[in-house]
């Protein structure tokens, strides 16, 4: 494991990036399991190109920048290359570069030893689909609440009348989870739904899958309605500024010849809009693992699967650990601790 010295780890101060002011007052993540993951960090196509970004990501500041052939660099932000300087991407003044990986039309780092692989996306390469970031939205929530509201389908008809769900149609048919291959895969779940997407007009009974294939990236895949036979995407990857704040990238990729980019984006935006609120209201706003902090109901099995999974992973960033589970991480962050030292 690759760490930044600790005195280098412990912020404190005001992150004030485009959209986001964000106090920065705890110690950086000490979960081995989130520190040495891929992390979404922008849209690809949001990077000024020859300039420094900068974005926050688990209490790190960190910079970003894309060369006019498309090659991206990530570092750990530096004095010497403030947001907004010019920057050769090939020099980097020196600063300490970290890993930077182009896929799905988004850039992904990592503070620690990423996997080899980020997770695969076949639909993605569909010739007739298209692929775009909806938006990206700052929320006052942690990355696994995120994630477990993308979940629940029980939510659709209230906090989302009209357009993913309907009154009084709010009874959620018995659907499959499991975890296979190392992810959640929650499939069979159906939900009358007026308008799926900016290209479907008529009410429907949709049935949907989920697949979590990482503890803060998760994606809906419903047929599309041009092409039955392939699925439309959409995804929200989880970029972890803190333990409780983070930016929500909406990933979508559809089938869809008549929509403009602006209709898909706009209608994604109007779904995630109602969701803030939700978000924002949740408390604790980390996610408590333990199985009885909050009352499950058979629609949540997709969310005691996702906790059940998190607590598995021995993740510890942005949830409350179950109890006999803070042992171990504590003894991950003193093995952590070690390595640092
Ligand atoms: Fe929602």
């Amino acid at each position: 494991m690759r760490l930044a010295p600790t005195d280098a780890r412990l912020i404190s101060g005001i992150y004030q990036g485009r959209n986001d002011t964000v106090e920065i007052t705890q110690p950086a993540c000490t979960d081995p399991v989130i520190v040495n993951q891929w992390h979404v960090i922008s849209a690809l196509d949001e990077i000024s190109v020859g300039a420094v970004n900068e974005t926050l990501l688990l209490e790190e500041r960190v910079s970003f920048t894309a060369a006019p052939d498309g090659e991206c660099r990530v570092w750990r932000s530096t004095p010497d290359l403030p947001a907004g300087a010019a920057v050769d991407a090939a020099a980097l003044n020196g600063a300490e570069p970290l890993p930077a990986r182009p896929e799905f039309g988004y850039l992904w780092t990592s503070l620690g030893d990423a996997p080899a692989e980020l997770f695969d996306l076949p639909e993605y390469h569909h010739p007739r689909r298209r692929n775009m970031n909806a938006g990206s939205v700052g929320v006052a929530t942690s990355a696994p609440r995120a994630v477990e509201n993308f979940l629940d389908l029980a939510h659709f008809p209230y906090v989302h009348e009209h357009s993913l769900g309907v009154l009084p149609h709010t009874e959620v048919t018995e659907y499959d989870v499991e975890i296979r291959n190392d992810e959640i895969h929650a499939t069979r779940c159906d939900m009358m739904v007026p308008k799926v997407g900016a290209n479907f007009d008529a009410p429907m009974v949709m049935r949907y899958r989920y697949r979590v294939p990482h503890p803060y990236c998760v994606m809906l895949f419903y047929d599309s309605l041009p092409e039955p036979s392939a699925e439309d995407v959409c995804g929200i990857w989880v970029q972890p500024m803190t333990a409780e704040r983070v930016r929500a990238h909406n990933y979508m990729g559809v089938i869809d010849d008549t929509s403009t980019d602006t209709d898909i984006k706009a209608y994604q935006l109007l779904i995630f809009a109602q969701d803030k609120p939700i978000l924002e209201n949740q408390h604790p706003k980390c996610l408590p693992l333990d199985p009885r902090a909050e009352t499950p109901i058979r629609a949540d099995r997709s969310a005691i699967t996702y906790r059940r999974w998190l607590s598995e992973l021995g993740v510890t960033y942005g949830v409350i650990p179950a109890p006999g589970r803070e042992g171990g991480a504590r003894e991950a962050r003193q093995r952590m601790t070690r390595q640092v030292g």
